[in-house]
């Protein structure tokens, strides 16, 4: 995710925004820039790759005045290039802008823009900001500010400089973070506090929908009605290390939390604005398209993989299509029969994966279409294939995978429902059904980590197991394998996840007594089914710790303990089980003192064979 940083004051601002952003590196980015102003004009610096590159650059004329915006990039809208990288300024090069997030009518806009004759620079949806900036600047800085905001959609935290008013920086911010650092004879911005922690320990967190006129020896904040707000000083006593996860003890805790935020800036760009419909700007897919493909292989390594597996799922049911799923490490290598009516859809956070790289090239080589669902803007999937698909998860830190997993299912679900769409396989209100029970989904996701004290008790009793089972029928399945990877990758404990009807086909032969077995039990198809296999691996006394809904209110009766959780279509479940599952894993690992982080032997880009 972009690191945003401003200064104004009596220093130098160069001096702390590459301090700042060099504090904000953790958050991943691709390219970064600072604007500063001298006194006479704004001169804006950028560079692609490390902070270094932009050092090297500016280190015999390093641009001076106290004044500045920073920013590293994590591309979303446009490649990690120069002329995408921040700040961005208008036509006039009089306002410079900043921002984290996406602007989700930037399309809209920035057509408005071009016809009222505004010149873009970049493929970005941030550049519209600016603009508008310009166009409706009427002396007034704030009231403009404002003005903008009404306009622009989506989620943002947003920093203006202007050289017509030298003497400040205003800044917003809607569901991204953003902070002010207060300081004396100048003061700070910043997307999160280690950027500010070695020049003050004060600060202020602004709120969404807040305007903030910060000055050298002011600050003061505006809410959404024009009413003053009041300077809430908030003094930091996080260390630097533990200011870089946000307070949370490890980046896997933190990204299992932002699930909520990620699963939601996945979704909302593709919700049409009547909620009836998805809309996927990248694709623009149409029936005859469509029909061209008489099959879809999904292709993927580790958890990427497990998501493709739900992926099937959901396309199988939706859109009637038959989709095979493949390890990537396997497909390459079994002569797999693709061709021109064969779409390949490539699922990697990474977009770096040399296996699914490979598969990628493989199933051009054979004439596939090819669709990259990735995290990574500008990575080799998605530069590589036809057409790409954004999770917009923001960086992934942690080994394990947590958020990447749950907005790839949250983006395979959406290509399902628009091919269903598309292919007219679903009815309208059938459509609003599932699309309203996606939107559900980020507050529910809230809902899953609310209490975790039962899940930290279960890690702490059965942690020093050296086996687990997790076992599932249909989309359960799938979630079960997931459940086994995470619990296995960073606790080092044996996992094992099968589909539970094989149970008895050799499995069954390891269920001992106070053996563990973790069974999810969500799909009513297979409900009865799976109670069956409860039944099995309790008349050899092992422990069942059941998944369930929050309204099934049988499960209890055949295990041990139940982990509920809230209610959604059936077919979104694995977006809310895997919850639970991913905190066991985490709290099994902190009860075994793993590193977390960095489990043993794991890499988180694997780009060798
Ligand atoms: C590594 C990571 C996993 C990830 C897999 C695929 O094994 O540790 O977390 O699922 O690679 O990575 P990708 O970036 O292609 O999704």
């Amino acid at each position: 995710m972009c690191g945003i940083v401003g200064y104004v004051g009596e220093g130098q601002a160069a001096s702390f925004l590459l301090d700042g952003l060099t504090r904000l590196e953790y958050r991943g980015y691709d390219s970064a820039g600072i604007a500063i102003y001298d006194g006479q004009k704004i001169q804006v610096e950028k560079s692609v790759g490390r902070l270094d590159s932009l050092k090297e650059k500016i280190k015999d004329a390093v641009p001076l005045g106290g004044l500045g915006i920073g920013h590293t990039r994590w591309a979303t809208h446009g490649r990690p290039v120069e002329m995408n990288a921040h700040p961005h300024t208008d036509c006039t090069g009089e306002f410079v802008v900043v921002h984290n997030g996406i602007i989700e009518n930037y399309l809209t806009l920035k057509e408005e823009l071009i016809q009222q004759g505004h010149t873009f620079k970049s493929d970005t949806d941030t550049e519209v900001a600016v603009h508008l900036l310009e166009e409706v600047y009427d002396g007034d800085f704030e009231k403009s500010v404002r003005e903008v905001l009404h306009r622009i959609e989506g989620s943002y935290s947003l920093v203006f400089m202007s050289k017509k008013h030298p003497d400040r920086l205003i800044c917003t911010k809607q569901d991204n973070p953003l902070i002010i650092g207060l300081g004396e004879c100048e003061n700070f911005i910043a997307s999160d506090i280690p950027a500010i922690i070695d020049r003050t320990r004060r600060a202020y967190i602004v709120k969404d929908g807040e305007i903030v006129v910060v000055k050298k020896d002011a600050v003061k904040i505006l809410h959404h009605d024009g009413t003053l707000g009041k300077l809430e000083v908030f003094h930091i006593t996080w260390n630097a290390e533990a200011a870089e996860k946000g307070g949370y003890e490890h980046f896997m805790l933190k990204e299992i939390h932002e699930q909520p935020k990620a699963v939601r800036n996945t979704i909302s760009p593709r919700i049409a604005k009547d909620g009836c419909s998805i809309v996927m700007d990248e694709l623009q897919w149409d029936a005859e398209y469509l029909s061209s493909f008489h099959k879809i292989f999904m292709i993927a390594c580790g958890t990427a993989y497990h998501a493709a597996l739900v992926g099937k799922y959901y396309i199988e049911k939706l859109v009637r299509l038959p989709v095979e799923v493949d390890i990537a490490s396997e497909f390459r290598y079994r002569s797999p029969i693709l061709d021109e009516q064969t779409l390949a859809i490539v699922v990697s956070q990474s977009g770096e994966t040399s296996d699914t790289l490979a598969a990628l090239r493989e199933a051009k080589k054979l004439g596939a279409k090819t669709l990259a669902i990735t995290n990574v803007v500008g990575s080799s999937v998605a530069r590589e294939a036809e057409q790409v698909l954004y999770t917009w998860a923001g960086p992934e830190i942690a080994v394990a995978s947590t958020k990447a997993y749950t907005t790839q299912l949250a983006t395979m679900f959406m290509l399902a429902v628009y091919m269903a769409g598309i292919k007219k396989n679903i009815s309208s209100p059938r459509m609003q059904v599932l699309i309203q029970a996606l939107q559900r989904l980020p507050e529910q996701l809230g809902k899953t980590m609310e209490d975790v004290e039962q899940i930290k008790t279960f890690a702490k009793q059965y942690g020093f197991r050296e086996d687990v089972f997790f076992i599932g029928r249909s989309l359960d399945y799938s979630v079960a394998l997931e459940g086994a990877l995470k619990l296995k990758e960073i606790s080092y404990i044996h996992a094992e996840a099968y589909a539970a009807g094989e149970l008895k086909h050799g499995p069954l032969a390891l269920v001992v007594e106070g053996l563990p077995v973790i069974v999810l039990a969500t799909q009513k198809k297979v409900y009865e089914k799976t109670i069956s296999n409860i039944k099995e691996i309790k008349a050899r006394d092992a422990v069942v710790i059941g998944i369930a809904v929050e309204d099934d209110h049988e499960l209890e009766k055949y295990v041990d303990h139940v982990i509920k959780v809230p209610v959604t279509e059936e077919l979104l479940n694995p977006l809310l089980t895997v919850v639970p599952l991913q905190l066991l894993a985490y709290y099994a690992a902190i009860a075994r003192g793993c590193d977390v982080d960095k489990p043993r032997n794991l890499a988180k880009s694997v780009t060798v064979e």
